[in-house]
C-alpha cells in the first residue's frame, strides 16, 4: 500500500526565501536535526534567535505553564506576565529607557520606533547607515540600505537618507533640525558583521542632542548577550532614546520590543498590534532572560567568541589565503572571504555546520550562546577544511559521524 508523501514547503510555500534544501525537525542546545536524522552544529540559530539554545527546558516549561493559564490578552487589558517582563526589560536596559512597547518582530519594533520618532519630534526625516538592515516592512525597508531589497517595492517611505557607517562627519552633515531620528545598529549584522568604532556612537549621540533628533539603536540582532554584553551599546557607554529589540528576546517565541526614554510621549489609541506582548510570549521572555542572567551568557559569548576568533586566526595557509578579514563581537562572527561565500555554506552543511551569509562574501556565524568549546572547535575545523579545499574541489565526506561525536 502506498503511503502519502509528507508535505513539502517547495510545494505549498509562496517562495520568498532562497531555500537551502534542508528540513529541520528538532533541536537541542546548539544542535539541530533534519528530517533525514542528520545533525548539525547550528551557527544560524534561527538567524540569531536561539541564544538560550534550542528547546531550552526553562523556556519550554514557562511556555507550557502559561499555555495552560492564559495565552492571549490584548493591550487594552493589563496582564501579570507582561507587566513583569516590562519591569525586567527596563531593569536591564541602558539608563533612561523607562518604558516599553511590545510587538511581534524586529521589523515591527523598527516600524514603531519610526512612528514614535515622528510623534515625539514632529519631524519626518530619518538618517540611517549604508549597509544597514532594519527589516522588510515598508518603514523598516525604507531605512534599509540594500538596493536589491528596496527596488522591487518602490516607492518607499520618503525622508530617509544613508550615511557611511563609522563616519562622524557624514552624520553631522546629514542631520539637521528636520531630522526625527538617527537609526543605527551598534554592530551591523546583515551588512557584514561590522562593529561601530570606538567613539562613533558617542559622537552621534552628541550630534542628536545638538539637533534635537532622537537616537535609535536597532539591537534586534545584537541584543540579549549576542555580542558579549546584554546590549551591544553598553560597550560604547551610550544610551539611545529608543532601543529596538526582537529575535532572542523570548527564547524563540516571536516577540519584539521598543524601549523608550522620556522624549517619547505616550499616545493612547495611536499605535498597537493585536497579539503583541501576549502572556505566552512574555512568560517565554521572562524565562529566557532569567536563563541568560543565571548562565552568564554575555560573559560566555565574550569568552567563546574571542576563543573562536583565535582558532580562525590559526587557520592553515591555503584556507587563510581565502580570508580577507575576520570581524567579531562576542559570538557574532563574520569571516569575509576574497570570493563569494554561498558555495562554502553548502560545503559547511555537508560537514555538519549550518552557517549564514551576510552579503555576498561574508560567512556569518551566530551560534546559540550555549554552544560548547568543542562544538566551536569543530566549526573552526570545518571552516578550515572547506576553505583549504576551495569550491572547485568540492569533496563530499559522509555526513553524520562528524557531528554525532561532538554533541552532548
Ligand atoms: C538589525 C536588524 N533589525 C531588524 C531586523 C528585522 O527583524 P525581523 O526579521 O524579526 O522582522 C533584523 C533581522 O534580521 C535585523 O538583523
Amino acid at each position: 500500500m502506498s503511503r502519502r508523501a509528507a508535505p513539502t514547503e517547495e510545494r505549498y510555500a509562496l517562495q520568498v526565501y532562497p531555500a537551502r534544501g534542508i528540513t529541520l525537525v528538532r533541536g537541542e542546545g546548539a544542535i539541530v536535526e533534519d528530517d533525514q536524522g542528520r545533525r548539525y552544529i547550528d551557527c544560524v540559530a534561527g538567524i540569531g534567535v536561539a541564544n538560550v539554545g534550542h528547546a531550552n527546558p526553562a523556556v519550554a516549561a514557562a511556555v507550557a505553564e502559561q499555555a495552560g493559564r492564559l495565552t492571549v490578552c490584548p493591550g487594552i487589558f493589563g496582564n501579570d506576565q507582561r507587566a513583569a517582563l516590562m519591569e525586567k526589560l527596563v531593569s536591564i536596559a541602558p539608563p533612561g529607557l523607562e518604558r516599553a512597547f511590545l510587538c511581534n518582530s524586529g521589523a515591527e519594533a523598527v516600524e514603531a520606533a519610526l512612528k514614535f520618532a515622528r510623534a515625539a519630534t514632529g519631524r519626518a526625516m530619518v538618517v540611517s547607515a549604508m549597509r544597514s538592515f532594519h527589516g522588510r516592512t515598508m518603514g523598516a525597508l525604507s531605512a534599509t540600505f540594500k538596493e536589491a531589497y528596496r527596488r522591487p517595492f518602490a516607492p518607499l517611505v520618503p525622508g530617509f537618507s544613508f550615511v557611511p557607517f563609522n563616519n562622524v562627519a557624514k552624520v553631522r552633515d546629514a542631520v539637521s533640525e528636520d531630522t526625527a531620528a538617527v537609526l543605527l545598529e551598534p554592530v551591523q549584522g546583515e551588512g557584514g558583521v561590522r562593529p561601530a568604532d570606538e567613539g562613533y556612537l558617542k559622537a552621534v549621540r552628541r550630534i542628536c542632542d545638538e539637533t534635537g533628533a532622537l537616537l535609535v539603536f536597532d539591537e534586534v540582532q545584537t541584543g540579549f548577550c549576542r555580542t558579549g554584553r546584554m546590549f551591544a551599546c553598553e560597550r560604547h557607554g551610550v544610551a539611545p532614546d529608543m532601543l529596538c529589540l526582537a529575535k532572542a528576546i523570548a527564547g524563540g517565541v516571536p516577540l519584539g520590543a521598543v524601549l523608550a526614554g522620556d522624549r517619547v510621549p505616550s499616545m493612547p489609541g495611536r499605535h498597537g498590534t493585536t497579539s503583541a506582548g501576549s502572556p505566552l510570549a512574555c512568560a517565554a521572555a521572562l524565562a529566557a532572560i532569567r536563563f541568560m542572567e543565571q548562565e552568564g551568557l554575555a560573559e560566555r559569548a565574550e569568552t567563546l567568541g574571542a576563543w573562536l576568533r583565535e582558532r580562525l586566526a590559526e587557520m592553515p595557509g591555503p584556507g587563510r589565503a581565502r580570508v580577507r578579514a575576520v570581524r567579531q563581537a562576542g559570538l557574532m562572527i563574520g569571516v569575509e572571504l576574497r570570493e563569494r561565500c554561498r558555495p562554502y555554506l553548502t560545503l559547511l552543511a555537508e560537514r555538519g555546520v549550518l552557517a549564514l551569509s551576510a552579503g555576498p562574501t561574508v560567512i556569518r556565524l551566530l551560534p546559540p550562546l550555549v554552544v560548547t568549546k568543542e562544538q566551536l572547535a569543530q566549526v573552526a575545523r570545518a571552516l578550515a577544511e572547506v576553505l583549504t579545499a576551495g569550491v572547485s574541489a568540492r569533496p563530499r565526506p559522509p555526513h553524520g559521524p562528524h557531528v554525532e561525536s561532538a554533541h552532548r
